[in-house]
């Protein structure tokens, strides 16, 4: 085998459960292989290693070691790396295929109930997982899990040694394109057990198929096929007496079989025709003959054969002469010969067992068909042979001998390649190798299969011969003719010893797994497996059309013998050893753990027994051979290269040179191993050991060292890379930045550009372009007005000129707050104010714009009096007091004689004004008799009252000086209702000094405020010029 013997993983692995490699036992003992075995059984290890060949030990329970993850662990993985599993088997042919682009297959092999279906199963399972998928491959991946179901159903039945046991051989093809896509499958199929059809052991069952239909078929289903939900009443369902077995479930199984055979393209025509040959077959074994007077059997029309010739589209009457008659053809006539009962069974049976035979065999032609891959382009494959098991039963027949001469053959092919793969090596590589013992088989299949001299040969010869042979005949034949032989013995030419074991028509063989004895009965007739010829003739003309096409094709030529079964087989089998030997083996070692089924059970003498049978022991020592481990040196060196200094880091030179020095430096002694052309042989595995165990603990220290610098290399890396990440980071937030005030500016811009035309515009009427403009100097107008309003009533000055658009808004609310100032200022004066204010306001009605001194005068408050009662004379306040004081000032009054001026005190009453002198009343001025007040225009406070004055005793116009003019005249007014006496004169006023003299006083403006007589007689009085405000 090409397989490559990568063992470093299971070496490191070697200290979990057992060894995982047989190879790497210390001793190649039956006693630590079984032990090995054994314990890691007991762990549910069921698989271990022989270098690839895999060794599984049926468990007899379901292990949770084939879900996906399991799949998915084993792809593509390094074949020791990971614990022995069948995905690793599968995995490693399937990459094996792809990378060297050739052809493998799997011999799986072990008896009867070892596992070597499931096995089949579970490498099927494992590529459908693994391999590339499309919806295209899909189909093609469904139909081959799909043929499974129909093929165990029609070609599986429950032994004594398997209730799922294979009655047929399988070779199924799975072909792979270069891609490694799975895109098509072929299957072989090899002699199915059909004596089963008609009778089966005690114990055993029928093809699971018959009870799957009569269990799970629907009632219509039934209805039309004419079958009874009892298997019981069907004598082909009943021999074995176990028609219902707890571990079965027929039912379901139906419906999986039924859901296949539509996967499988089966359309409803063929199903329905499949379905009614296997009603045709139970309706059969359920004909009965009578026998007449003289022994000739006898069929009336009965149900069960109206039942078979409808179901079969074919004459009832023919049939039922067929069953019972045989046609001989005498020249050129024909002769019917009836049958006896016995015969009559027969050839029933015959016709049974045929079509169910060529049932089966157009079964595998539609699944071929139907996973056919039509594309010529170069395909790889992968076999998968899964084949009935050695088998050895109390009674053994014809099949038993087919089954395990095909078993016997296997051995042979398993032999021939693994030794022949191993001598090629060590001639390859020139290395000298000591032979190891082994039993080779090729003498038993010589036995039975020698041209002329084999068992095959001479049962045809028997089954060929003209005249009277019998079973017998033909033991006595064979008995002849091996007589020496040591592998063959019977009942006449064994010991006494061996005698005892033998019936007399029994034959035993020694095969390599076991001695088998045959019992020759039926041997002929098996072997000659015939079919009458009237009969053939019918059913070929049969309207079920899969019956039609079966036998339509099956030997036209009716005068040639057709092959005997036994050389159609051994033919067979050489084809598929041509087949297998152009192919990459790859093997699966099926071991049964015990007899009874049982889960945990682990028979160790029956395991001992199979172990050596299958040569396992040989395999594994044929596999040291002396050297237990071999390896490329560039592999070798790839690996082992730290454990020296001339080695490390590099090897310059020839790798086998660098193994030598490797080796030389390791301290291999010369008898340890050999070198060969391309490889290092190494002879013990516990050398190995020390160098492996080396190599750990210097992976060790290397990867100590590694890590340290890695560490720092990482660190710096991690410094780097944070590094290049913040320059990055700021050059981006700039960016972003930059973006940012390029939006600002724009925004800017726009806003300006818009300022400006608004501006522009700002006198049109309201656009677009100017309202924004226009809502802006509204808005900064009114929130500047806001702070600088005036705070007076007064103030007339600081109102804010307003911007065009706003001048009678801003009009109005300049009103407005004006209004708002007196409001609250009215709002806020006393009634004394008021009163004060009323009178001021008599004082401007008089004076305003007339007198210069007015301006100054307003903002002087009005008092109620200047002088007090207190500084009036207490005579004259006697004397005046009815009359009311309301006011009293000091005045300077002038003499009308020159003018003198002399301080008074002039008080007011209701109805006069008193000029007094200290406790003197000087002159009372009615009021009535007062005419006019004047006053100048000027600063001065000179007032005049011209009196009536009609008697010339009667005093003449009094002037006065009064600093509080306004005050006292705008009372006066007030008390003697006289505003409108009140003159303000230019110039001069004109006074009457006593009735009929009259004098003036002039007014001037001057530096000085001055009063004098003027040459003139006149009054003349300056007055200081105004001060402007
Ligand atoms: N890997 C496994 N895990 C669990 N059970 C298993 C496994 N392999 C086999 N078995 C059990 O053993 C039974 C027999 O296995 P299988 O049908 O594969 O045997 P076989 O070698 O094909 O026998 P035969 O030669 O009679 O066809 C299965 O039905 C199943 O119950
Ligand atoms: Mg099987």
């Amino acid at each position: 085998m090409q397989g490559q013997l990568d063992m470093e993983g299971a070496l490191t692995a070697r200290d979990r459960v057992g060894i995982q490699d047989f190879v790497l036992l210390d001793e190649t003992t039956e006693v630590a292989f079984l032990s090995n075995l054994k314990k890691r059984f007991s762990n549910d290890l069921i698989y271990t290693y022989i270098g690839t060949l895999l060794v599984s030990v049926n468990p007899y329970k379901e292990l949770d070691i084939y879900n996906k993850k399991q799949m998915e662990l084993y792809m593509g993985i390094n074949f020791f790396e990971l614990p022995p599993h069948i995905y690793a088997l599968a995995d490693n042919a399937y990459q094996t295929m792809l990378t060297e682009f050739n052809n493998h297959f799997i011999l799986i092999s072990g008896e009867s109930g070892a596992g070597k279906t499931e096995a089949s199963k579970k490498i099927l399972q494992y590529y459908a997982v693994s391999c590339p998928s499309t919806t295209l491959l899909n189909t093609v991946r469904d139909k081959m899990l799909m043929s499974n179901p129909v093929l165990e159903a029609f070609g599986n039945a429950k032994t004594l040694k398997n209730d799922n046991s294979s009655r047929f051989g399988k070779y199924m093809d799975i072909q792979f394109d270069s891609q490694g896509d799975a895109v098509g499958g072929h299957i072989l199929n090899y002699l199915l057990e059909k004596s089963r059809v008609v009778h089966q052991n005690h114990g055993e069952r029928n093809f699971h198929i018959f009870y799957q239909i009569v269990e799970g078929g629907e009632e219509n289903l039934l209805h039309q096929l004419g079958l009874e939900r009892d298997v019981q009443h069907y004598n082909y369902l009943t021999q074995g007496e176990c028609a219902i077995v707890s571990s079965i479930n027929d039912r379901n199984d139906w419906k999986t079989v039924k859901n296949a055979l539509q996967i499988i393209n089966i359309d409803e025509i063929n199903t329905n025709h499949l379905f009614g040959i296997v009603a045709s077959v139970l309706h059969l074994g359920n004909v009965q003959f009578d026998s007449d007077s003289k022994g000739h059997a006898l069929l009336n029309n009965n149900a069960e054969l109206r039942w078979v010739s409808n179901l079969l589209g074919v004459d009832a009457h023919g049939l039922q002469e067929g069953l019972t008659y045989r046609k001989i053809e005498a020249r050129k006539d024909q002769i019917l010969s009836p049958f006896t009962v016995d015969h009559a069974i027969y050839a029933r049976d015959a016709l049974a067992k045929a079509i169910y035979g060529q049932t089966f065999t157009w079964l595998v032609s539609r699944i071929n068909q139907s996973m056919e891959n039509k594309d010529t382009s170069r395909k790889t494959v992968i076999g998968l042979l899964d084949i009935y098991g050695f088998e050895v039963f109390y009674v053994n027949s014809f099949e038993q001998f087919c089954i395990n001469y095909c078993n016997e053959k296997l051995q042979q092919l398993f032999i021939q390649l693994t030794l022949k793969a191993e001598q090629e090596e060590y001639e390859a590589e020139d290395i000298e190798w000591e032979p190891v013992q082994f039993f080779n088989n090729k003498i038993i299949c010589d036995l039975v299969e020698e041209k002329h001299r084999g068992i095959i040969s001479i049962l045809d010869e028997e089954c060929l011969r003209p005249g009277d042979a019998t079973d017998l005949t033909f033991l006595e034949r064979l008995e002849e003719k091996m007589g020496n032989h040591p592998h063959f013995v019977t009942h006449k030419l064994a010991d006494k010893m061996t005698r005892k074991t033998l019936e007399r028509g029994d034959f035993r063989l020694l095969h390599y797994a076991g001695e088998v004895t045959y019992c020759v009965v039926g041997f002929l007739d098996k072997n000659n497996d015939l079919l009458y010829r009237n009969i053939k003739d019918l059913i070929s003309q049969s309207k079920n059309a899969i019956v039609r096409e079966c036998f339509s094709t099956v030997d036209s030529d009716s005068r040639r013998r057709p092959e005997t079964v036994a050389t159609q087989f051994k033919s067979s089998l050489l084809k598929l050893t041509e087949i297998l030997m152009a192919k990459e083996a790859w093997y699966i070692r099926c071991l049964k753990s015990n007899e009874s089924k049982q889960p945990g059970q682990f028979d160790e003498a029956l395991i001992r027994h199979q172990v050596k049978y299958l040569g396992l022991m040989e395999h594994l020592r044929v596999r040291r051979a002396g050297f237990a481990y071999r390896r490329k040196y560039e592999v070798f060196l790839k690996r082992y290269k730290p454990l020296c200094p001339a080695t490390w880091p590099h090897w310059r030179g020839v790798p086998a040179d660098g193994v030598e020095v490797l080796v030389q430096h390791l301290g291999y002694l010369p008898n340890e191993y050999k070198m060969g052309r391309t490889k290092i042989f190494i002879r013990h595995p516990r050398t190995l050991y020390a160098t492996e165990d080396a190599f750990e603990k210097c992976k060790h220290e290397l990867a100590t060292r590694l890590q340290a610098k890695y560490k720092g290399y990482r660190a710096k890396g991690e410094f780097k890379k944070q590094k290049e990440a913040a320059t990055k980071i700021e050059t981006c937030w700039r960016g972003v930045q930059a973006r940012k005030e390029r939006e600002r500016r724009a925004w800017a811009v726009k806003v300006i550009k818009k300022f400006i035309k608004g501006y522009m515009e700002r006198g049109q009427a309201k656009s677009t372009d100017n309202s924004e403009y226009l809502a802006f100097v509204r808005q900064s107008y009114l929130n500047r007005l806001k702070a600088n309003l005036p705070k007076s009533v007064l103030d007339k000055t600081t109102w804010l000129s307003p911007p065009v658009v706003l001048t009678e808004t801003s009009e109005i609310l300049r009103k407005l707050h004006y209004r708002l100032m007196v409001r609250k200022y009215v709002r806020g004066i006393t009634p004394q104010k008021k009163a004060q204010l009323q009178l001021k306001l008599i004082t401007s009605s008089i004076f305003k714009g007339k007198k210069d001194s007015y301006p100054q005068s307003v903002a002087q408050p009005f008092v109620d009096t200047r002088i007090s009662e207190q500084d009036i004379n207490m005579r004259v306040l006697q004397m005046i007091r009815n009359e009311h004081i309301k006011y009293s000032v000091p005045v300077i009054k002038y003499d009308r004689n020159g003018f003198k001026p002399r301080p008074r005190q002039l008080i007011l009453t209701q109805t006069a004004a008193y000029v007094i002198e200290e406790a003197k009343i000087k002159e009372r001025v009615l009021y009535t008799s007062l005419k006019g007040i004047s006053v100048s225009n000027l600063t001065d406070g000179i007032i005049v009252f011209h009196m009536t004055c009609e008697d010339p005793k009667q005093k003449g116009d009094l002037v006065m000086r009064c600093d509080h003019l306004f005050e006292f005249l705008t009372k006066l007014s007030v008390i003697a209702n006289k505003q409108n006496a009140i003159k303000v004169v230019q110039g001069s006023i004109k006074i009457e000094i006593q009735a009929g003299k009259e004098s003036a006083v002039d007014f001037s403006a001057g530096q000085e405020p001055m009063v004098y007589k003027a040459k003139n007689g006149h009054l003349m009085v300056v007055a200081t010029r105004a001060r402007t405000r």
